[in-house]
Parts: C-alpha cells; structure tokens; sequence
C-alpha cells in the first residue's frame, strides 16, 4: 500500500502489476550487516513516478550511508552506470522501453561488479526464470522498506565482507556454472518419464554443486513467498514443484557443460564425485552424531556445495587456475594456500560470496566460507562448517588419486571441539568402508 509518508514501517506499493508480499532473507547475521567504510552507491530503477517517490522518500534515512540515485527508466538507468557504475541496481521488471531483465543484461555485461536485485510485482513465472541468471536476488512487490533496507545491508555488508574487487567481477559476471553434462541427461530422462518423481529430481540434482545452488537461490528468493528458510535440495525440489523444474531446464541455459581444454588440470567429474561424497559423509556424521535429520539434511547440502569457487575460479580464471592447480600439485601444497599466494583469496571465500549473494542461507554460506578453518566458526561443538571440514580431510585422506593435493584436517579444531578420538573412529570406518567398496 503507498503511503504518503514513507517511513521505516511503510509498504513498497504492488503499483498493480501484481501483488506479492515480500519475504526478504531472514539470513542477516550481524557479522554481514556491518556498515561499509566508503559510501555504498545504490541505483533504483522504476517506471512509475509514484513508486520512485516511495522510494526516495524511504531511503532518505540512509543517505549518510548510501549514495542513492534514481532512473525512470532502463534507458537513463544505464546512462547513470556508465557514468559511474554502481554497488547495487535494484529494478523493476516491466517497464516501457528496455524492461529489467534487458536492462540488467546490459548492466551485468558492462558492470560485472555490480549487484543485481529484482523488486516487481511481476507475476509471470517464466519472465522470472528467464532472468535467474541474471539476478542475484528477488525481491516482490508490496515489500516494506524496512525488508528492502535489510537486503541492501545484507548484500552491500557481503560486499565488504567477502568481496574481493577482482573476484567480484568474476563472479558478477556469472550466469550459470558448469554441470557434467550426463547430468542434464537424467534431468530431462526424468523430468519426461510420465513416472517422474520430485524424490527421483531431487536425487540427482542434489549431487550437483552447480544445480543444487541454483534451486536453493529460487526456492530462497521472494519471489516464491515459502514462508520458510529452504537448506536442502530436496526440500526446495518439493517446494518448487516438478513444474518449475521443468520451465527451469527448457527456458534458462541452466547447464553449461565445461570444455576441459579450458583449465588443464581441472576435473569437473572429481571435483563433482568429490562434493558429492563429502555431503553423503558429512550427512552420515551429522546424522550419527546429532540425531537430527534436518540438519542431516543441511551437512549434504553444505558438502555438496562446499568446493563450488573451484568451479567459478576454473570456469572464469582458466589459464590462471590451471597454473595454480598445477603448482599445488608440484609442491604438495594445499590448494587454498597456493590460491590465496596469486589470487589474495580462496575457493573457499569465492564460493561462499557467490552463494551469500543468492541469498541462501547463512549456514551453508558460513559451511562454504569456513571449511578450510572451522575454527573461525569459534563453536565450541561440532558445527556445520566444522562436519564440513572433517568430512573433506577424510575424503582426501582415502588419496585415491597419487598425486592428490593434500587437505589435512586441522588438529587444532578436534582439540577446540574436543574430538580427537572421534575423528579416528570415523576416519578408521571411513578408510574401512571405501576399501570394502573398491
Ligand atoms: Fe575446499
Ligand atoms: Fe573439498
């Protein structure tokens, strides 16, 4: 509803277009709110006369934080980015002239570093997954300012916090990741089987970095309105519905495959068998350890996706990532260090920024952003990041590649949590249960 004084508590209209209650992240943690040092400058772009004086008059508070401009149009939106591109573009979808996705098409192209944020009341499924990766986040109309002020926090604070300059415009500039393309092939087996099964989707989605982080930003996003966090992929394939799914694999290029002559050195089907056997065994210790099935649920869904900044860094870096992946394997380093001596960051912080900035939630981004050093986490037990963690050295522990790069579990973190004997428990049934299998 408008109001003619906007303040903190006051409603984002619907402008008629269609009404949407919006559901911004319940995911702001403290430590990713933080103001940024420098002003944040935030561009909104509306149609509409009366939703951009809403919005003026809204933000007015921030002005000391925020450098606030505003477009009525795609048009004069792009102008005022190439001026001087912008933190944030926050737009609406329909609009005379070049509408929201063209728009944020442009922007992401030539601004790559720029964050992309969606607030319509736009109602066309299909308009919206056609711009999924274009978007990082989904906000609908009517939304309080209240909610759009936590999202820009949120986002701009991830900014700060995780973002560094370079990777930022790699990962700005993202539309998808890759997935093995056998993958695809049983999605679209199984998605035209008259038999299909959202259980039968879910199981092979749920083995893929790339798709399982794609389907947790949708069923995370406003747009869809669950009234809940969604932290597993069989969660958020039952919530979507095999519907969306299916709009999902014909309407976006949702699965790109990746040409292994771009990274030498770079195996897509390990790192994939890599990700999917620290979940299924981070899910085992959770399971064994807390009782709780839901955050079972969580520990696949976190290992699945824990390595998913090898796959952004190879895709985007290729030429130099293969040169570090080949001096990590020279010098029996651990990879993270020898990414962190070229690039000033690891797979670890990329991944975790890509994921924050999808709005997923806090946990898996923390288990994504922490797993080289659960002990940041400063839980005293066993968390998700730190499951995480020993759930990954005992995987690189079976070293069933010779020249595998090694990723030691961090002794100091067993000593914190206080489970050093665990941890050979589950690394001697571990070693016991692959050779049993090989
Ligand atoms: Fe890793
Ligand atoms: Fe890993």
């Amino acid at each position: 509803m408008i109001s003619s004084a906007a303040n903190d508590c006051c409603e984002l209209p619907s402008t008629g277009k269609a009404g949407f209650t919006c559901h911004t992240a319940s995911t702001v943690s403290p430590a990713m709110t933080q103001p940024p040092a420098a002003k944040t400058r935030i561009l909104f772009v509306d149609d509409e006369a009366s939703m951009l004086r809403v919005l003026k008059m809204g933000m007015r508070p921030m002005a000391n934080e925020w450098d606030l401009q505003f477009a009525e149009s795609g048009e004069e939106a792009l102008a005022f980015c190439d001026q001087q591109p912008f933190d944030v573009v926050v737009t609406d979808m329909r609009m005379g002239g070049m509408n929201g996705a063209q728009l944020l098409n442009q922007v992401m192209r030539r601004h790559p570093q720029t964050v992309r944020i969606v607030l319509s009341g736009y109602a066309d499924l299909s308009e919206v997954v056609s711009c999924v990766g274009l978007t990082h986040q989904f906000l609908t109309k009517p939304c309080s300012l209240e909610d759009l002020k936590n999202c820009l926090k949120r986002v701009t604070g991830i900014k700060h916090q995780l973002g560094h300059e370079k990777l930022r415009e790699l990962t700005g500039g993202l539309v998808n990741l890759p997935s093995l393309p056998k993958l695809y092939l049983e999605i679209a087996d199984a998605l035209q089987s008259p038999l299909a099964s959202t259980e039968r989707i879910a199981e092979i989605a749920s083995k893929d970095p790339a798709l399982s982080a794609k389907l947790l930003q949708l069923s995370n996003s406003a747009f869809f309105g669950f009234s809940r966090r969604v932290f597993s992929v069989a969660e958020a394939v039952q919530l979507l519905g095999s519907g969306v799914i299916q709009s999902l694999a014909l309407t976006v290029p949702l699965f790109s495959a990746f040409d292994p002559q771009k990274c030498p050195g770079f195996q897509l089907e390990e790192i994939w068998e890599h990700s999917a056997a620290t979940g299924a065994l981070a899910c085992r210790i959770y399971s064994h350890h807390l009782d709780d099935s839901h955050l079972a649920e969580q520990a696949f869904a976190a290992g699945v996706l824990h390595d998913i900044g090898k796959l952004i860094l190879a895709d985007k870096l290729s030429g130099q990532y293969a040169d570090i992946l080949a001096e990590a394997h020279a010098t029996r380093r651990p990879l993270r260090e020898v990414e962190r001596q070229h690039l000033g960051t690891s797979h670890a912080e990329v991944g975790a920024y890509l994921l924050a900035l999808w709005g997923l939630p806090v946990p898996l981004v923390e288990a994504v952003a922490c797993h080289h050093h659960p002990r940041r986490c400063g839980n005293p037990s066993l968390c998700l990041s730190g499951v995480i963690h020993i759930a990954d050295a005992l995987q690189h522990s079976l070293g069933t590649q010779p020249d595998a790069i090694p990723s030691p579990v961090d002794v100091d973190y067993l000593k914190f949590i206080g489970m050093e004997a665990d941890y050979e428990i589950w690394r001697h049934e571990h070693l016991q249960k692959f050779h049993e299998s090989v």
